[in-house]
């Protein structure tokens, strides 16, 4: 694994930027994978700021989202749906039908999350695929148990998700108690992985996900098996790892942004 540290969320989305924005210059029907959640909103910023000025194009990318929440569809402002239409999808003028995340109404879930992982499959698989890391170690909502080996399901969020996840919730709302998400071995057979993180309470798990034994109890170490993982992170996300390792990552950053 590759481990880079940033001085601020905007170098964070700059280097995470350029690195999409390599994968579009090699390919650019590539098929990206995406995440929600607070860690990669920087990230979808700088993306559309590079769109717009036509510094990149996303227009022949096909996306697939790592996971979205049952119960809830699209119109729903805390769906991960409308997440991404209002984050990235509308403001970067993407064409719908190449965008897709599990539907979080399907009649039937678990023929849903099947139909899912068949269309990324068919897709010709993911290409580069962005992962943020839940404070229990979870990657998309694989939870510390998830099967090494499983596929896109459903999944039972658990407790410690719930609750981080809250905020995001207007008062009173509790957040759904089940999702579906791409399995961990879906995610590891993506051909590229970057996985970002900031923030001092991702500080723990990170030490266990990139330093510690790979265990389904803490789903992000199996990232230590994948050949061409990229981990940028925060200098509060990193502050648990070995000094040596922190060092060497910092110097590994200011190479980067001043090439
Ligand atoms: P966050 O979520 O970016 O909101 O911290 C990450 C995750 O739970 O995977």
């Amino acid at each position: 694994m590759h481990l880079i540290i940033v001085e601020s969320p905007a170098q964070m989305a700059r280097l995470a930027a350029d690195r999409l924005a390599a994968q579009l210059a090699h390919r650019p029907d590539s098929v990206l994978g995406l995440p929600t959640g607070d860690t990669p909103l920087a990230l979808y910023r700088e993306l559309v700021r590079r769109q717009r000025r036509g510094e990149l194009d996303l227009s022949r990318a096909t996306t697939f989202n790592l996971d979205e929440y049952l119960g809830l569809g699209p119109d729903h402002p805390t769906s991960y749906a409308h997440y991404m239409r209002r984050h990235l999808f509308a403001p970067a003028g993407m064409d719908s039908r190449r965008t897709h995340l599990p539907d979080g109404t399907a009649a039937d879930p678990h023929a849903e999350a099947e139909r899912y992982e068949a269309a990324i499959r068919a897709a010709g698989g993911i290409d580069l695929q962005l992962l943020g890391i839940g404070v229990n170690g979870h990657i998309g909502f694989n939870e510390p148990g998830s099967p090494l080996d499983s596929r896109t399901r459903v999944v039972e969020l658990c407790a410690t998700t719930r609750s981080a996840n809250r905020r995001h919730f207007p008062c009173g709302e509790a957040p759904p108690t089940h999702a579906i998400t791409l399995g961990i071995a879906t995610i590891l057979e993506a051909r590229r992985l970057l996985l970002l993180a900031t923030g001092s309470a991702k500080a723990t798990a990170l030490r266990a996900a990139l330093q510690g034994p790979i265990s389904a109890g803490l789903p992000a170490s199996v990232l230590q098996r994948h050949p061409a993982c990229v981990a940028i992170l925060d200098a509060a996300a990193a502050t648990a790892l070995d000094p040596a390792t922190r060092q060497a990552a910092r110097l590994s950053a200011s190479t980067l942004s001043s090439s």
